[in-house]
This record gives structure tokens, sequence and C-alpha cells, in this order.
């Protein structure tokens, strides 16, 4: 039997190891060699991912050698365009470098029109990295405003029109809100045509999101639930009636975790390994995790954790007031994150006001977030909108149960405890501070029953969240399109 091959190009603006902001990165780091992995006697999947070739990549990896360079004409301008070349985990990575690509700028900076030019140049750029690298592509997979552009523009490239069978084009809608707005400067400059999809609002047919999801062959928002819920106007961002019109190309796949980072039986960052056939690793973390931040270890006390960005989506303005609503409760939190300055203060107050029971840390620290999943029994998320969430998948590898609201990819994931004491988690319906919190009583009244709560435990901890089924989605998806 021959093996069949299908080329798939990759694009994101951020990826683990190289350069991570938020869940983008940990899905873009992740996902590609995992489909790659799944390549078999049949077919391969020839999978590579392109990422702008930022400075903070630059500093990591100061020694890469340059494959070549080329023009990248656009709008009657010209553009010197470089491209470096890296691996991940068996898959080649390419790195784009140009000069709207600046040294010392941020990823993603306050700078609207810089982002845009950036990413639009990045977008196009990499359209012509497979003539660059004379590599036929079956597919392009982009995610996120950034590189939605090149879905935009693959079908106005005479290579691609030219190419038979022309690519197929996908997207994946990790965070729908963001949708590049500011662009419309960057696209004149560079010669690009509005989308004209009549199902489109005007106001969104110069912006370069909703400009990619008007030709994509499929959109993949990163949950079910989610996939559902934008086609809402609670969710959709405007763009509601263009999903309805488009319902038969949206498809949701779940996010998987990186089982050799998440794991609380081989995790580095935390000194007492466990599984879930002993967990007496887990209780050692918890004691050595209130000492770290100095809160008493008192016992059969659950200790509540919110790890996140602080800012409204995530709700944290939710977490922090329904548990100054439970004060008198038996518990105890910490809180590491940073962002919004609001939240920020409002974390801090609550410290303040409870010294003896919360802890704030207003940082990003990922070795601390290790010891935190690890040490913490309960996990808060009470998130406005969670398109998929990762914390609440490597909480629950770790036996930390979340406390989070139902919706999005939280809703797929959590199993809500019900009255038989079975489930994962502790699921609440409407973003409220009432709700949270008696969503927080029934964690730590469940807590209090010590055995229920170990089996609880131990069923969250076996749940497979790992990239290899939806990975197989994607690969499947990809098969059919091309088919
Ligand atoms: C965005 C979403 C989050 C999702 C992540 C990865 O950050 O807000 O829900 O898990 O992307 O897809």
């Amino acid at each position: 039997m021959s093996q069949r091959q299908i080329n798939i190009l990759f694009l994101a603006s951020e990826a683990d190891p190289f350069v991570k902001i938020g869940g983008l990165g940990d899905v873009a780091g992740s996902l590609p060699p995992a489909i790659f992995d799944l390549s078999n006697d049949s077919v391969k999947y020839d999978i590579r991912l392109a990422l702008p070739f930022y400075g903070v990549i630059k500093k990591k990896l100061p020694n890469l050698s340059k494959i070549g360079d080329f023009p990248l004409h656009t709008g009657g301008i010209i553009i010197q365009t470089s491209i470096y070349e890296h691996t991940l985990n068996g898959i080649p990575v390419y790195f784009i470098d140009g000069t709207p690509i600046k040294e010392n700028d941020p990823v993603y900076g306050s700078n609207f029109v810089a982002d845009a030019e950036k990413f639009v140049f990045f977008s196009l750029a990499c359209l012509e990295l497979p003539r660059f690298l004379k590599w036929r592509i079956d597919i392009l997979h982009a995610n996120d405003w950034h590189t939605a552009l090149a879905i935009h523009q693959l079908s106005t490239q005479a290579v691609f029109r030219q190419s038979s069978p022309v690519p197929k084009k996908i997207i994946t809608l990790h965070n729908l809100p963001f949708m590049g707005a500011g662009s419309e400067d960057a696209l004149t400059r560079f010669g690009i045509e509005p989308a004209d999809d009549p199902h489109l609002p005007t106001w969104a047919r110069t912006i370069p999101l909703p400009m990619g999801l008007a030709s994509a062959d499929r959109i993949v928002p990163v949950s079910r639930s989610y996939a559902q819920e934008i086609l809402t106007p609670d969710f959709g961002c405007g763009l509601e009636s263009f999903f309805k019109s488009r319902s038969e190309k949206i498809m949701g796949i779940i996010n998987g975790i990186d089982g050799s980072v998440w794991d609380p039986a081989t995790d580095k960052f935390i000194k007492n390994n466990y599984n879930n056939e002993s967990l007496t690793g887990k209780s050692i973390c918890k004691a050595t995790l209130l000492n770290e931040v100095g809160l008493q270890n008192q016992p059969h006390t659950p200790l509540i954790v919110l790890i996140s960005r602080m800012d409204q989506q995530k709700g944290v303005d939710l977490a922090i007031n329904s548990l100054k609503m439970i004060e008198n409760q038996r518990w105890q939190a910490i809180i590491l994150g940073s962002g919004d300055s609001k939240l920020e203060n409002a974390a801090q107050d609550l410290e303040n006001a409870l010294p003896e029971k919360v802890r704030v840390k207003i940082l990003f620290d990922s070795a601390l977030s290790h010891r935190m999943y690890a040490g913490a029994d309960i996990f808060l998320m009470p998130s406005r909108y969670e398109p998929c969430g990762l914390s609440q998948l490597i909480s629950m590898r770790y036996g930390t149960l979340p406390v989070a609201r139902s919706t999005g990819g939280l809703k797929d994931t959590i199993i809500d405890v019900d009255k038989h004491g079975h489930g994962t988690g502790f699921l609440f319906a409407e973003a409220t501070v009432n709700e949270t919190a008696k969503a927080l009583k029934r964690s730590i009244e469940s807590y209090s029953q010590q055995e229920k709560w170990n089996s609880l435990i131990k069923n969250a901890m076996v749940q497979d969240f790992s990239w290899k089924k939806s990975a197989q989605e994607y690969c499947t998806l990809y098969q059919n399109l091309i088919e």
C-alpha cells in the first residue's frame, strides 16, 4: 500500500517553547507535533509551523541559520523577507523576518498600527513560503486574527489559483473578540482588498479575522459548546448572523494538554510527585506550598487557587467578590496572575482584608503555577466566556477540582458533581458573584467528606485530556477536506 502525504502549513503568532503569551502558544506548540505523530503507513502528515521571528526568539536562538531571502511584492511595495529554520519535536519550524517585525516590539503591543503591520506582513509572507520551499501545500491552517489574512489572501495568489487542487483553508478560533480592528491602514498599504461576503456586516469587511473567516473552508472553534455559543448575540461579537450563514462549515474541536509537561507523576517543578493511586505526594505539595506563601497549614481546610490573566474574560472580579462573600467559611486561597491593574488591586485588597486566609502574587510565574496546581484542592475559574480553557484540564490532571462557569470548553470538559457524588468539578450557570459563591460553597462542603472527595480527585485525574483524540479530529478534517 502506498503512503499518501498531506502537506499542512500551520500559521500562528505564538508557539511554546519559542514564544508563549497565552493558550494559543500552548496549542500551537503542541498540536502540530501531535498531528505529525499520527502519521502511519497509509498517511504521512507533513505539517510545518511558521512563526514571526520576534526579537525575543532571536535572543533565545541566536545561532539559527538563515535558509534564504525573497522580496515580498504587495500593493506596490517590496519588503525583503528572510526565512530561518528550526525544528520542534520532528516538525520543521520557519521563522519569518522582515522590517515590520521590530526587534524590540512586544509580541502583542498596545500599538494596533504596529501590530497590524507586523501580522499583515507575516500572513502575506507565509503565503510565499510554499513556493520558496518548493513544497506544495494541501492545507493552510491559520489561528486567530493574526494569521487570518493568509486565509483571505490565498485565493488572490496566482500560484495557488493555478495549482490544482487549490489548498483548503482552515482557521482555528481561540479568541473571537480580538479581531484585529485598527488594521485598516495596513490593509490599504499592503494592497489588500476588503472582504465582499454579503453575510459579513459592513464594519467587519476590513477587519482581518472576519475577512479570514469569510473565506475559510472550515472554522474550528476550540470546543463544541463555544461553536454553538458564537451563533448567539451574547458570544458572537456581532458576527452571529454571519456564523449562522456558515453553520455547516463550523466544527468545534477541543484542545488537549501536553502530557509531557503536565503530569503530577513526573513534573519537575514539584518536589513530591504523585499519581491517582497514591495521593500522599499531593498532601506534601500542599503543605510545602502553604509554607512557601506564608499561610498556616490548617488541617481540613480546602486550599482554593486562581491562576489567571487578570481580566474581565476570566471573571477575576467574580472570584474576588465571591471569596469575600463566603469569608466566614473555612478555606484558604492563593491568587496568581497579572494584567488589569484594577483587578490586581482588588486582589491585593482581599489579601489585606483577610491576611490569615489569602495570598496574592501579582506576577507570571510558570514554576509557581505548577506548585499551585499540585498543592491546591480547588481551582477557581469563573470565566465570562471560555472558548476552551486549558487550566481546568491541567487542574483536573493534578487532582485539583475546578469550580467553573458552565460555558464553552469548561462546560465540555468538566463533569458537574451530582448528588451521588460523581463528577470532576463544580459548574455554575450565571456569571454572578452569588452563583460563584454558591458553587464554591458546594465544593467546600464536598471537600469536608474526605473519602468522597478523594474519589472525585481520582476520577478527575484519570480523564483523558491528551492531544491524541483532538489531533485525530484535525487529521480527519484534513482528509475530508481534500477528498
Ligand atoms: C484562548 C482562549 C482559551 C483557549 C486558548 C487556546 O486563550 O481564551 O479559552 O483555551 O485560546 O485555544
